[in-house]
């Protein structure tokens, strides 16, 4: 049977789009989603990929859904953390619970998905951890203190982990976006937006699915001696 992939974040934006490629590609496909119920039931209806909701910053609930997804599909051989928020300010403006619900999904998230799926891969000596970071955890973005900690830390901890599972045929890399044409981006002020798109040499926002098409190139079956790895996807605005 083909191997099933997991996207956290899976069933809107970015996450959509790797959904669709992943499954496009031939995978067996689950998405997890946080928010609306209704939205999750007319994307499973659209693409025929089941959504699972939970919250990735929540420990627990990530061990306890990958083991009734497992229980009901087989084993995920595939994650890929792409649960992501933003709370932007400046630091000044910056609350502690702003700060804190950042790294709890967009860096907790990731641990605690891998800690519920690393231990079968290593057993079965397979696996593939895709990780999503971003062009801000790579440069810093004013106001993003707490994504560009959160995602400077994905990249830190793709590399540590990519040293833990390599011997066990376990790849872990990053994809870095730039700025996509997702309802994430369209809440950055216009006059802002515009003085960055300024910035992109391809003098456009990416499309989600050109970050897909990297998530997919990651996935392969024969991308096993890339590992620790990341592949930026900006539109060339930071060059790594
Ligand atoms: N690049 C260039 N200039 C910027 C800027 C940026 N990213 N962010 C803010 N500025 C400028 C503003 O244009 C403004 O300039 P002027 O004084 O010349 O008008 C100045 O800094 C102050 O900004 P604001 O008036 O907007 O200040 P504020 O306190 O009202 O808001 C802010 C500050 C919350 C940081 C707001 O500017 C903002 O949301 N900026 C965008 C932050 C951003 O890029 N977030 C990325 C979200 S998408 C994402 O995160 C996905 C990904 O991985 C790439």
């Amino acid at each position: 049977m083909e191997r099933l992939a997991l996207v956290t974040g899976g069933t809107r934006g970015i996450g959509e789009a790797i959904s669709l490629a992943l499954k496009e590609a031939g995978r067996r496909v689950v998405a997890n989603y946080v928010g609306s119920e209704e939205r999750a039931k007319a994307f499973t209806e659209r693409t025929g990929i089941p959504a699972y909701r939970w919250n990735v910053a929540d420990h627990q609930a990530c061990l306890d859904s990958v083991a009734r997804i497992e229980a009901e599909h087989g084993p995920v051989e595939i994650l890929v953390n792409n649960a992501g928020i933003t709370r932007d300010a400046t630091l000044l403006k910056m609350t502690y619970e702003m700060w804190k619900e950042v790294i709890d999904v967009n860096l907790g998230g990731c641990f605690n998905m891998a800690k519920a799926v690393f231990p079968g891969m290593r057993e079965r000596q397979w696996g593939r951890i895709v990780n999503i970071g971003s062009i801000n955890g790579q440069a810093g973005q004013i106001g993003q203190v707490n994504y560009a900690a959160a995602k400077s830390g994905i990249h830190g901890f793709t590399k540590a982990l990519a040293q833990e599972g390599a011997r066990f045929g376990v790849t872990v890399n990053a994809v870095a976006p730039g700025y996509i044409d997702t309802d994430m981006v369209a809440a950055v002020p216009p006059n802002v937006l515009e003085k960055i798109v300024a910035k992109i040499p391809m003098g456009r926002l990416g499309q989600a699915h050109e970050i897909a098409r990297g998530v997919v190139f990651l996935a392969a079956e024969d991308a096993g001696f890339i590992t620790g790895s990341t592949l930026s996807i900006n539109g060339g605005q930071h060059m790594y």
